[in-house]
């Protein structure tokens, strides 16, 4: 039986010298990958009671929908700058060239609503950050945090402390 690692395909000096690039299009093209991804996040949230699902675009997205399909539970999508129609709240965070902004609408989350977030990987953290941020503004709780990957040469759990993340491949460096 092989393990969900298996699947993860691991590119050397992409996109630069020193970083080892882990592919997630590598699991999400075996049906077999697929399933145990979807699976071992979806057993992180055993016995967690929350209200609603949120993941950033795009990676985000892949994990998240089935897994509130699953759960019986609504996905909120949190876009890129300049996607969505309604009014949104934004946020601005680090890449590692440069800013981006992501954005949720207004309407996304209810006051008190408890909130799972789901994305493929944490690396620096500063994309989660954002997303915490914006709920937080919207008066939802977030709950708990699940990626697929952690790149844990990153630090990226230093920016979520305080919030209850699991990974569920973690990788040693960057
Ligand atoms: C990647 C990845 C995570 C984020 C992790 O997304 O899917 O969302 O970077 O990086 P961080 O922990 O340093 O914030 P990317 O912004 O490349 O967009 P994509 O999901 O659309 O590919
Ligand atoms: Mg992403």
């Amino acid at each position: 039986m092989k393990k969900i690692e298996d699947y993860v395909r691991s590119i050397p000096d992409f996109p630069e010298p020193g970083i080892i690039f882990r592919d997630v299009t590598s699991v999400l093209q075996s049906k077999d990958g697929l399933k145990l991804a979807i699976d071992q996040m979806q057993a992180l949230l055993k016995d967690v009671e929350f209200d609603v699902i949120a993941g950033p675009e795009s990676r985000g997205f892949i994990f998240g929908v089935p897994i509130a399909y699953n759960l019986n539970k609504a996905f909120i999508p949190v876009r890129k700058k300049g996607k969505l129609p309604c009014e949104t709240v934004s946020m601005e965070y680090d890449l590692e060239y440069g800013k981006a902004v992501i954005e949720m609408h207004k309407d996304a989350i209810k006051p008190g609503q408890k909130v799972v977030i789901i994305d493929d990987l944490i690396a620096t953290g500063g994309t989660i950050e954002a997303i915490t941020k914006l709920i937080e503004e919207l008066g939802g709780e977030v709950i708990k945090i699940i990626f697929l990957m952690e790149l844990k040469g990153l630090n990226g759990r230093a920016k979520l402390q305080g919030y209850d993340v699991e990974a569920v491949i973690k990788y040693e460096g960057k």
